[in-house]
């Protein structure tokens, strides 16, 4: 018997599949990373965004032509009031292998279990740093304390894996890669290092403090026997493993490393814009197709569809720039 696998029918012109989406729930953050956010950062107003109930027929659409992995991010998406009806409302969706959420980790402390009970399988949170004056300096107002409360929260819950999600920047945090490395290991989570993209206008110098994950390689290998590994989590990272721990360790790096060719993911933004590539601009609207049509599915599965003619390429980042390749935050179409 066939358990619910449903056909691909989203390839695109150079017949790479996608089945993976990347919903941004809100453009809305409790933190304000330095390399994310500027400070006085103007949030959508409300009623541009997607209802939960907009998301989840948007997830429906997606899952029934054939996505099958699902990441809910922002913004910080467990700040959206309600977001665990979202998570109930498709966690256990025929079709769909694999729901996943990115945090800052500031609300898990009290959601974690629940989320586990939704259905989320995997957890990437984001931790730059694990010096609490630090960490308040990079994401402004966050409170380390409560994201580490937040981690073990997470454990507790017994998600399959949790990811650490690392961004090392010159003279910030640059020299924790090897202590944030042990803390994984300790705490027997996964790692990924995550070189900065330029998009967006930030406060500080993108150029000076760009620190490439090929040296951060370099570095980890001077400290730990780090064995080359070909297991991918369906994503852009190269992974390593540490030897007799269940740590691995992944680098994503949209600069060095050209990941283009086997990209199988869209982004869909918190207004419902679908972008066809992270540093791109080719987008289609999808709002108006759940607005106009509110009892049929049709149009918006046909522009869904359609959207594989003008997925680009590939990206092309370049921190030289004077301008950003891609005016849009991270935020606004979420990771
Ligand atoms: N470049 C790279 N990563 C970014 N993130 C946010 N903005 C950027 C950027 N400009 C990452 C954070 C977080 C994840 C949700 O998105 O590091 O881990
Ligand atoms: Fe919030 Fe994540 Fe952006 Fe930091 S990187 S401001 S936690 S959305």
């Amino acid at each position: 018997m066939n358990h619910g696998a449903l056909p691909n029918v989203l390839v695109d012109r150079f017949g790479r599949k996608v089945d993976y989406i990347r919903l941004s729930i809100t453009d809305r953050c409790d933190f304000r990373c330095v390399y994310c956010m500027s400070e006085d950062v103007q949030f959508l107003p409300r009623d541009e965004v997607l209802s939960l109930e907009e998301c989840a027929r948007l997830v429906k659409a997606f899952v029934s032509l054939g996505v099958k992995k699902v990441r809910i991010t922002g913004g910080e998406p467990l700040v959206r009031k309600d977001a665990l009806w979202l998570f109930n409302e498709i966690g256990h969706l025929q079709g769909l292998n694999e729901l996943v959420v990115t945090t800052n980790g500031s609300q898990l402390e009290h959601q974690a279990q629940a989320l586990k009970k939704a259905g989320v399988r995997r957890i990437n949170i984001s931790l730059d740093s694990l010096d609490a004056a630090r960490f308040h300096q990079i994401t402004r107002v966050g409170d380390l304390d409560k994201v580490m409360r937040g981690i073990a929260a997470a454990k507790q819950a017994g998600f399959e894996r949790i990811k650490l999600n690392a961004l090392l920047m010159r003279g910030r945090n640059e020299d924790e890669a090897i202590p944030l490395v042990a803390f994984a290991v300790e705490q027997g989570l996964d790692i990924a290092f995550i070189e900065e993209m330029p998009l967006g206008v930030v406060s500080h110098d993108r150029e000076s403090s760009y620190v490439s994950n090929h040296g951060t390689l370099k570095l980890l290998r001077a400290r730990y026997d780090l064995i080359g590994s070909i297991e991918t989590t369906g994503g852009p990272a190269r992974y390593w493993r540490v030897p007799n721990t269940d740590t691995r360790v992944g680098f994503i790096s949209p600069h060095s490393h050209n990941f283009c060719e086997s990209c199988n993911r869209v982004r869909i933004s918190s207004k419902g814009e679908m972008y066809l590539c992270l540093g791109q601009e080719n987008k289609v609207d999808l709002a108006p197709l759940l607005r106009n049509f509110p009892n049929d599915n049709q149009p918006l599965k046909e522009a869904i569809i359609n959207s594989m003619q003008v997925k680009p390429k590939g990206h092309d980042f370049n921190l030289k720039r004077v301008e950003p390749a891609v005016i849009r935050f991270m935020s606004h179409t979420g990771g």
